[in-house]
Parts: C-alpha cells; sequence; structure tokens
C-alpha cells in the first residue's frame, strides 16, 4: 500500500499560502555577511536615506514628554484623521471626511485591512506586474485569486487601461493599482487612471490604490486617484507617510474610503493592533500639517540620483533599464547574462552580486518577473557610485 510522505505542518493552512517578504529575506541574508564584517553597498531596503525632518521628531519627543502615551481611538486621533483629510485636499484636491479616514500602523497594516475586508475566498484581484511583493500574499492571504496582468517592458511597464479592462471577469472583486510602483517606477498616465476607474466604478469592482510614493512623481503631474471623484464609492486610497516623510521607522499610515469600508477597516483593526502608536499619531500630524519643503527636497535628489544611476547601468553590457517616472527604484534586465558562469535567474544574479560583488539588490522574482533585479538607489551619491562600479565588474567578470 502507497504511504503518503507528505509531512502535515502543524500551522494553519492560511499561513502556507503565504511566504516571507523577498526583499526582507534579502535583509537578512545580507545582515549575515555584515555580521561578518563585510562592508556592502546596500540598493536592496526600500526606504529613503534621509532623517526624518526635526518638527517631526520633536512632535514625537513632545507627545512623550506630554505623557500622550495612552490608547486612542482605534483608527486615530480625530485631529490625526483631520490633518489626513485636510493634506490629502490641499495636495490632491480630494474631499474626504474625517470619517472616511483610518489611521493606521504603516500603509502595509492600512493595505492588509482593506484587503481582508474586501476580498473572499475564490475572488479574484487584478494584479498589475511587476508589483511590489506583498500584494499577492496579502490577497492570498485572505483567499483571493491573483489575477495578473503584464506590464510591458517597452514601454517602460506603464498600464494602460486596456491591460487591466481585459483581465476583468464576472468574478473580480478588486484591482490593486500602485503608481508610482514599486519596483518599476511607473507611473499610471492620469487618462488611463480615470478610465480604469469609472470601468471599475461602473461594474462594482473595487479599486484599491496603493499612492504610497504618490509624492515622488517625476513627471511634473502628481495625481491621486482620488481625482476621480465619480469612482469614490469604489476607490480605496492607501497613503503612507513612510517614503514622504522619511518616516519609515514610526509606521505611519493611513487608508481613505467610503464610510463602510472605513468602517469594516476600523472593526478589523480594532481586534488585532488597536489604535497606531499614539506617540506617532502626534509626529504624523506635525508631518502632515507642518512645512512640507522636504518633499520636492526628496523627490529632487531622487530625480538626480535616477538619473545617476540610468547613466551608470547603461555602461554595462547588455544590462538594459526601463525609465522610472517616479519612486526610487530601477528595474534593470539582467537575462543576457542567463546562461553565463551559472547564472540562470534573477535570484542566480542576485546572490551572486551579494556574496561576489557586495551589493545587495532584490530578485524580480519576489516581483513577479525572472529577468530583472530592484536597485533602490535612496543612497547617497558616492554610495551608489560604489555599487554601480562593483556591478559593473562584476558582470565584466561573468
Ligand atoms: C508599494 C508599497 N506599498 C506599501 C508599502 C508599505 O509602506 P509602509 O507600511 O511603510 O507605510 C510599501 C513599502 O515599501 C510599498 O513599497
Amino acid at each position: 500500500m502507497a504511504t503518503s510522505t507528505a509531512v502535515s505542518s502543524p500551522f494553519s493552512a492560511r499561513l502556507n499560502r503565504i511566504e516571507i517578504s523577498a526583499t526582507i529575506a534579502m535583509t537578512a541574508e545580507a545582515a549575515k555577511l555584515r555580521a561578518k564584517g563585510i562592508d556592502l553597498s546596500d540598493l536592496g531596503m526600500g526606504e529613503p536615506h534621509f532623517n526624518t525632518p526635526r518638527h517631526i521628531k520633536n512632535a514625537g519627543i513632545a507627545a512623550i514628554e506630554n505623557n500622550f502615551t495612552k490608547y486612542t481611538a482605534v483608527g486615530g486621533i480625530p485631529e490625526l484623521r483631520k490633518a489626513i483629510v485636510h493634506r490629502h485636499a490641499a495636495d490632491f484636491g480630494s474631499d474626504y471626511k474625517p470619517d472616511e479616514a483610518c489611521a493606521a500602523t504603516g500603509g502595509k497594516q492600512a493595505l492588509f485591512n482593506a484587503v481582508q475586508v474586501l476580498v473572499d475566498h475564490g475572488d479574484e484581484v487584478i494584479i498589475p506586474v511587476p508589483y511590489w511583493v506583498s500584494f499577492k500574499d496579502i490577497v492570498e492571504y485572505a483567499g483571493g485569486k491573483c489575477v495578473y496582468v503584464e506590464a510591458d517592458e517597452e514601454q517602460d511597464f506603464r498600464l494602460t487601461a486596456g491591460m487591466i479592462e481585459r483581465a476583468v471577469t464576472s468574478r473580480t472583486r478588486a484591482i490593486i493599482l500602485n503608481t508610482p510602483c514599486n519596483p518599476s517606477g511607473a507611473v499610471i498616465n492620469p487618462d488611463d487612471m480615470r478610465d480604469v476607474l469609472l470601468m471599475a466604478h461602473r461594474r462594482g469592482i473595487y479599486i484599491i490604490s496603493d499612492e504610497c510614493y504618490v509624492q515622488l512623481n517625476f513627471t511634473g503631474n502628481v495625481t491621486s486617484a482620488a481625482a476621480v471623484k465619480e469612482a469614490r464609492e469604489h476607490l480605496v486610497i492607501i497613503g503612507s507617510l513612510s517614503k514622504t516623510y522619511a518616516m519609515t521607522g514610526w509606521r505611519s499610515g493611513y487608508a481613505l474610503g467610503p464610510v463602510p469600508v472605513i468602517a469594516q477597516i476600523n472593526k478589523l483593526q480594532s481586534q488585532s493592533t488597536s489604535n497606531p502608536c499614539s506617540i506617532v499619531q502626534k509626529a504624523a500630524i506635525a508631518a502632515l500639517e507642518g512645512p512640507q519643503d522636504c518633499i520636492a527636497e526628496f523627490r529632487d535628489e531622487y530625480i538626480r540620483l535616477r538619473d545617476q544611476v540610468l547613466a551608470d547601468l547603461a555602461q554595462i553590457p547588455g544590462v538594459r533599464c526601463a525609465r522610472p517616472e517616479g519612486a526610487f527604484y530601477v528595474y534593470p534586465n539582467v537575462s543576457a547574462y542567463f546562461g553565463r558562469s551559472g547564472l540562470n535567474s534573477s535570484s542566480d544574479v542576485a546572490n551572486r552580486l551579494l556574496h561576489e560583488a557586495h551589493v545587495v539588490t532584490v530578485p524580480g522574482e519576489g516581483f513577479g518577473t525572472r529577468e530583472h533585479i530592484r536597485l533602490s538607489y535612496a543612497t547617497s551619491s558616492a554610495g551608489l557610485k560604489e555599487a554601480l562600479q562593483r556591478m559593473k565588474n562584476f558582470f565584466a567578470s561573468v
């Protein structure tokens, strides 16, 4: 009689549907080398190299000194929800009310909650490729089925409304858009955004618009999906202070959407983390209501770094790279090197870059493509130069 060799997992079935994030896995591998004293050029982690501006830090310190350290309302104190909608209105012309906002412990929590609230077992969720690593796992954890739409690399990974519309079926529950995109840096043209939103609204499909990089848009036209007011009944915006104000470690984000959706997000949050950290809430108010000059300063510096990294990548024979219009990543195609010196995948390339060239990157497999690696250029110009020189030497040697 045949015996099963399958080992049953002691953990829940839903946990088996997800994996540790590729970015975090690469960071952990890099940490091991660093612990051995190896000097790494780190283009792996997706976070600003800037420090949190002084007035934001001061607000956090004052919150502690003033003993603002107790539980708060689950979705954030009224002043924070007011600051979120005021900032959004000032920046993008939206007209959300405070009860259409829920503050969260990072944009990631807001996204996780929104997907849990909207997606049921078997629901289809359209995800453009390449995608941010967590979209797939968050949808699958909720029991949803990811339906992938491939962006065209020849068009710098820009999505069109037609590409999305062709993937819609009667089972489509939601579409996740991320513009500017992590990892490609592509920006969805506002006309295409409008067409997708109106199509989705007409068909009762939710759009989850991940706008964590909304301010890092280099096109000169910084827009939010919220501009399409006719579709607001089916629009959930995920916002984050992490990249805009160099606050990744503080964990501050939010969801904006129709009251019934936000109420459910609140309910879920009430049974998991409860309120975002009270001290961070005060810092977030200072960020949203205080001077906004840091945003343009950060953006201008990222544009300079983008141009620098593209120029250096262009000097590596065989490496092709789409031109990003936002965020702080480039997503070069390294497939010309597959078949050489045992390199057969982007994971091979990223691993060898780490162990031999001491450059941290993230392989494209985690973002849904097999031929690319992601480089974060949120680092000093000199650090970026050094990393690219190491990469150039590595590719010349294989
Ligand atoms: C596309 C995208 N969405 C959401 C997040 C989450 O940001 P946070 O949870 O720090 O606000 C990130 C972080 O890297 C991201 O790249």
